[in-house]
């Protein structure tokens, strides 16, 4: 695969994310477990954007305790264990359910820097069938201000299918 260029213009991110789409659904088809789904959307995500993504992730809703998420599948440097609801990006947006594109994670107050290296991140929720918060895929780049809009987009569309596709 060829690298990506630093800045990918917007029309060939889209279609990027749009084959990545397909890509993911098709692999995980059939599959039940939802490690597999995430383990499998964390590599195929962290791979094909690898020259930005540094960390590509997911932190799941704990089941045995209230509002706390607990490391999933992920690529990367050794990442947090827990993060409560009310620390970090992640917690963010565990709490609203909506996706949070932070520029610039040092002027966020309440980032948690599992590594020192990441300068800007995109976390997103995902969904289960029932429409309850199942997840958040986080991903962080070591440059700055490295998620845009076309990113969220695509991401959304992506954790919109991760536990609900057949
Ligand atoms: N930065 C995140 C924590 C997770 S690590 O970046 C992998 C946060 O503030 O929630």
């Amino acid at each position: 695969m060829r690298p990506e260029p630093a800045i990918a213009g917007s029309e060939d991110k889209r279609a990027r994310y749009a084959a990545l789409r397909a890509e993911i659904c098709a692999v995980i088809a059939g599959e039940p477990n939802p490690v597999a789904r995430y383990a499998t959307a964390a590599s195929l995500l962290a791979n094909a954007f690898a020259d930005r993504f540094f960390w590509t992730g997911f932190y799941l809703v704990d089941p045995d305790k209230a509002r706390e998420l607990v490391i999933g599948p992920y690529q990367g440097t050794l990442g947090c264990i827990r993060i409560p609801f009310d620390k970090g990006v992640c917690g963010a947006c565990a709490t609203r359910e909506v996706s949070i594109i932070v520029p610039d994670v040092h002027a966020y107050p309440g980032h948690i820097a599992c590594d020192s290296r990441s300068n800007s991140e995109i976390v997103t929720p995902v969904f289960a069938r029932s429409g309850a918060l199942a997840a958040v895929l986080d991903i962080d780049a070591t440059q700055f201000d490295a998620f845009d809009g076309d990113d969220q987009a695509g991401l959304e569309a992506i954790c919109a299918d991760l536990l609900t596709t057949p």
